[in-house]
């Protein structure tokens, strides 16, 4: 096993990955895990939702500074002078507008810039020659599906907002480029509800104004930042009648694009992969483990149903975990004491 990890950071060793969206949620944590296994991570993020901060976090958990450039990776000129500086042997995409609500007030925004950003970087890919591309998609671009766990062969549903449209059309893009260009290699990594924060509490997720997603919500009532979480509907056919998700730790999402990378692969196309933990967690679970593994309680109250809730989502993970031989790690139990190891710190800052 120790072999084997000398092994494979020896081969990936100066494998250069551009990371578009490095320091963000998801990025910054992938970027550990890159820098974890021995590539070495070159980081795109314009900051418009991430803070410099985080790149000093990564600093502290890695011992080394990642090379990062400020710019919308839309731009291609930017990014060519970027390929030229450095030989990229991977490029993990990231960068994206992701707030449901705001897409649908401003469909424009998230067409353009969820659109661009993805052409421009398949268009360097193919002018560069990179082998490896991995595309951050969602398990929105199911829709409601039919029958759970749900995986990778269930048709494409309909998805109410623009955002969850971006991410069927650039799942189709990246589909359409894999069948011509048959040397780039693309992976699309569906995630389900994507949670939690690094152990050590350094990096984690930044919201802007008051949080959609459950988790921090959640942390921000315990907080005191939010007065009260409102349960979303108590009256789906579930367990305890809210709704079911399967929520996985950003640490192992992050080692999945790790996971991603390494396969051998002589020949391109599109790989699609399922990354969730398998399980569904119903609302009150969620809010009753959080309570418990922290202990301390959070201020709830039963609310009507949201609009668009699909009643249980979660995944059948048994492709990425045969094929790519990635497994979760942690718990939700770990996800959410970790997630508050996050806020915890936010609030002394
Ligand atoms: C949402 C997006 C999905 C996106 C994902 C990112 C929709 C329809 N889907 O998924 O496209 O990829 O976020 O993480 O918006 N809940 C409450 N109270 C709250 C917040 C949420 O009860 O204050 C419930 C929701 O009803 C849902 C569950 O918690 O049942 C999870 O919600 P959320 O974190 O917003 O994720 P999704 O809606 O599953």
């Amino acid at each position: 096993m120790l072999f084997l990890t000398i092994f494979t950071e020896t081969m990936n060793k100066d494998r250069k990955i551009l990371v578009t969206g490095g320091a963000g949620f998801i990025g910054s944590h992938t970027v550990v895990s890159l820098i974890e296994s021995g590539f070495t991570p070159i980081i795109i993020d314009d900051f418009r939702n991430s803070e410099k901060f985080i790149l000093d976090r990564i600093n502290q958990i890695t011992a080394l500074h990642p090379i990062a450039y400020e710019f919308d990776c839309a731009d291609q000129n930017k990014l060519r002078e970027v390929f030229t500086e450095h030989e990229i042997g991977g490029i993990i995409h990231f960068a994206a507008d992701k707030a449901v609500g705001e897409s649908v007030k401003l469909p424009l925004k998230y067409y353009e810039n969820n659109i661009q950003s993805l052409v421009s970087l398949l268009k360097i890919a193919i002018e560069f020659k990179v082998p490896d591309f991995v595309f951050s998609s969602s398990c929105t671009v199911y829709g409601e599906p039919d029958k759970v766990p749900v995986d990778e062969n269930a048709p494409i549903g309909f998805t109410a907002s623009p955002y969850g449209y971006t991410k069927q059309v650039c799942e189709r893009i990246c589909r359409d480029t894999a069948y011509a260009y048959s040397n780039l290699k693309i992976t699309l990594l569906r995630y389900f509800n994507p949670i939690g924060a690094h152990p050590s509490g350094l990096i984690g997720e930044l919201p802007l104004g008051v949080p959609n997603n459950l988790v921090p919500f959640v942390t921000q009532t315990a907080a005191g930042i939010r007065d009260q979480l409102t349960v979303f509907g108590n009256d789906y056919p579930t367990v305890d009648g809210t709704c079911v998700r399967d929520y996985i730790h950003v640490c192992d999402l992050a080692d999945a694009h790790v996971a991603a990378l390494n396969p051998s692969k002589e020949e391109g196309g599109v790989n699609i992969f399922n990354v969730g933990t398998g399980l569904g967690s119903s609302v009150l679970e969620v809010v009753r483990t959080f309570e418990k593994v922290n202990n301390l309680s959070v201020n709830h109250k039963i609310g009507e149903r949201r609009e668009g809730d699909a009643a249980a989502v979660f995944a059948d993970n048994s492709k990425i975990s045969s094929e790519l031989g990635w497994k979760p790690k942690y718990t939700l139990s770990d996800a959410l004491a970790h997630a508050w190891t996050w806020q915890k710190q936010l609030n002394e800052k």
